[in-house]
């Protein structure tokens, strides 16, 4: 082999790294490709045979990396080497002119103009160049130490691994530290979802949980699937080369971030004054349905570098930048009909079926009714125009009708006494909101619990998700939780879009619940009424099997912690009842029935208030007080009413009572509004 010859190719493969380098950014930052999709994959092609053949030669920062490094088992913490700071909220133009205000007395006398940008709605995030080189990103986290997910960012496409001086930037920075968000767009987010609910995977709420879930995965090969962009909004520590004349305001930065190959958030400008940036945030509100991704505001930044240190920061946010946010989303559309669904426990749900309407940057179809009071008590009528609103991103849900709108032709709403499902009488008992179908063979009900009964909150099947065990019951593969177990493969076959791969994951994750499953999860899977996460630990941690937890007298089971006497009810009229006794015998049989010496070994869903008891005081923003209430026990908290030092969270609202004093001299851990829904959310990431 001569020397040109081993020269070649790497000159070759420097050369492809930099062309693939080029046209990625022609397409994922300037959204303006030069070539077509066949020749980019030839280039790329081209690139990793290129790579496979002399790996010595493979540059790790090569565009060929981006699909996603080795899994890994946790996060590594990520230290921030200056604070990423949080932002002070402004929800009104009072509150704005307040800030304006405040800075103007500050710096008496001096001009203040602002750069102002598009709050993104999604996670922040640092990565940090090293001599123009990617070399790691780290999550916010409490904007000291965040997690270390350099192998997931390394995978988004339009992150610059290798940064170029273009257009105007003469000098790299020896070390840059890059802020931003990443985000996930409104059609990405639907596609990603469709796909995760054709393949029985969990979807996600919305485009941020589908961000955040994605950035915060331990296999970065799920991440390198997931369309994730980034939009560079600030910097940290900068150092720049001897001689080199670094960015005096936020606009250089933002300009010199541009030309470093960085997306930067569009329809972000200079304002001249305060005034000019209320105009600016009438325009981006205008524009807020169209974008194509969401935000939640805008972001006023004082753009002089030199006033940004004059002013400071408090210890949580910088006193030069504010978040200016646009009110809930809410939008008026049509409500065409009202459906209503059977839930596990037979309790009857009226759902609003509305005409599509962008709401914050996803489409909204359907929107929750609650209780037939509530449809009642809101006076809404078949046709009517409604208002809808995704506040905090909980469910849309349906404020009231637009009276003005009314042509006399809408029609009202009559709650179905029977169940839609199997057509038996539904009641609705003494005290209660809800109607519910009674009848335990209903196959709504039966649907609903063998999706309950191998979901997260079960036994955790991985893969069978909602979709799949649909198609199951359709198919009259299964009737039972038993005859999950009785599966085999060749059942599996005969479905659509089922390879002998899948089907193999399948099975061999039903064995896996089989022989794992702890006794806490089996009493969860089963579905007892009034009997949630936290409960069924309590019962595993007294009760050797199901057998003894079967046979356990009233009296014992009220001495056991948290549980009342409707729970013990519940708890002996579920195993009394003849059919549930069949399933039970049938699941020994088949194997599924955890005795104590694996019991408690399994890790809860990560919610962080599983188990836990949560206080509300005050008024929440934009969430009611039976909204927030349902969200703590969906994840396995208890709400409480009285103050103690067995509460674990305090949730405050607007104007709130005494019990907010009490809680802080009990130093009880106190939470506002935002801070609960991220919480809340959190255990929808993983
Ligand atoms: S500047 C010191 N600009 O908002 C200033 N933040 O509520 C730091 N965010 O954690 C932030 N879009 O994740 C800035 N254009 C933007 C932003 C933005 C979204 C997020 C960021 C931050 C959070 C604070």
């Amino acid at each position: 082999m001569t020397a040109s010859t081993l020269h070649e190719p790497a000159q070759r493969m420097s050369e492809l790294a930099s062309l693939i380098r080029h046209h990625d950014h022609r397409y994922y930052v300037l959204d303006d490709p030069e070539i077509d999709d066949a020749e980019y994959d030839a280039l790329f092609r081209e690139l990793r045979t290129l790579e496979e053949r002399h790996p010595e030669l493979a540059d790790p920062d090569s565009p060929t990396r981006r699909v996603g490094g080795e899994a890994s088992r946790a996060f590594r913490p990520f230290a921030h080497s200056l604070p990423m700071y949080s932002l002070d909220n402004a929800f009104s133009l009072e509150e704005w002119q307040a800030f304006a205000a405040r800075l103007a007395k500050a710096l008496p006398g001096e001009d203040l103009a602002f750069w102002v940008d598009p709050k993104l709605d999604g996670l922040a995030v640092e990565v940090v160049y090293e001599g123009g080189r990617f070399v790691r990103a780290g999550t916010r986290g409490d904007g000291v130490t965040g997690e270390d997910v350099s192998p997931n960012l390394r995978t988004v496409r339009n992150l610059p691994l290798r940064l170029d001086a273009r257009g105007g930037v003469s000098n790299l920075p020896d070390l840059l530290e890059v802020r931003g968000e990443v985000i996930m767009r409104g059609e990405d987010f639907a596609r990603l979802n469709r796909e995760q609910a054709d393949a029985g995977r969990k979807t996600f709420a919305n485009p941020r949980n589908a961000a955040a879930g994605s950035v915060r995965q331990l296999d970065p090969k799920i991440t390198a699937e997931r369309p994730l962009r980034f939009y560079a909004y600030g910097i940290g520590l900068v150092e720049w080369p001897e001689g080199a004349t670094g960015w005096v305001r936020q606009q250089d930065i933002l300009n010199g971030l541009w030309a470093l190959g960085f997306s930067v958030p569009e329809h972000s400008r200079l304002c001249s004054d305060p005034g000019d940036v209320e105009r600016h945030y009438a325009d981006v509100a205008r524009l807020r349905e169209s974008l194509g991704y969401e935000i939640d505001g805008v972001v006023a930044k004082v753009n002089s570098l030199a006033q940004q240190q004059r002013l400071g920061a408090t210890a949580r946010a910088p006193r030069w930048a504010l978040a200016w946010k646009f009110p809930a989303g809410q939008a008026v559309t049509r409500l065409l009909d009202i459906q209503v669904q059977v839930g596990r426990t037979g309790v009857l749900t009226p759902v609003a079926i509305l005409e599509p309407t962008a709401l914050s940057g996803v489409t909204v179809s359907r929107a929750t009714l609650h209780n037939e009071d509530e449809i009642r008590s809101k006076d809404l009528r078949l046709g009517d125009m409604v208002v809808v609103q995704r506040a905090g991103d909980v469910i849309p849900e349906v404020v009231a009708p637009v009276l003005e709108e009314r042509s006399g032709k809408e029609r009202e709403f009559v709650f179905p006494q029977i169940c839609p499902a199997c057509g038996s009488p539904a009641t609705r008992l003494p005290g209660e909101a809800a109607w519910r179908c009674q009848n335990m063979a209903c196959p709504a009900l039966l649907r609903q619990s063998l999706i309950y009964f191998v979901s997260k909150a079960g036994l955790d099947v991985d893969g069978l998700g909602r979709k799949w065990v649909e198609i199951l019951v359709d198919k009259g593969l299964i009737q039972t939780p038993a005859d999950i177990f009785r599966l085999r493969q060749e059942d599996l076959l005969a479905l659509d879009r089922m390879g002998p791969k899948l089907a193999g994951n399948l099975i061999a994750a039903i064995d896996r619940a089989r022989n794992q499953a702890d006794l806490t999860q089996v009493i969860r899977a089963l579905g007892i009424r009034h009997v949630g996460a936290q409960t069924a630990r309590v019962l595993a941690d007294h009760f050797s099997d199901l057998d003894a937890l079967a046979q356990a007298p009233q009296e014992q089971l009220l001495q056991l912690p948290d549980i009342g006497p409707e729970v013990a009810v519940s708890i002996q009229g579920f195993f009394s009842n003849p059919d549930n006794q069949r399933l039970l015998g049938e699941l020994r049989k088949l194997g599924l029935w955890p005795r104590e010496d694996n019991r408690g070994t399994h890790q809860e869903p990560d919610s962080p208030f599983v188990g836990k008891r949560v206080l509300f005081t005050g008024s929440l923003s934009g969430l009611s007080r039976t909204q927030a209430q349902n969200l703590v026990e969906q994840a396995g908290g208890t709400v409480v009413s009285n103050v103690s030092k067995r509460v674990d969270f305090v949730v405050v609202g607007a104007d709130p009572g005494s019990k907010l004093a009490k809680a802080r001299e009990l130093e009880l851990k106190i939470l506002d509004d935002t801070e609960f829904i991220r919480m809340v959310e959190q255990g929808e990431l993983s």
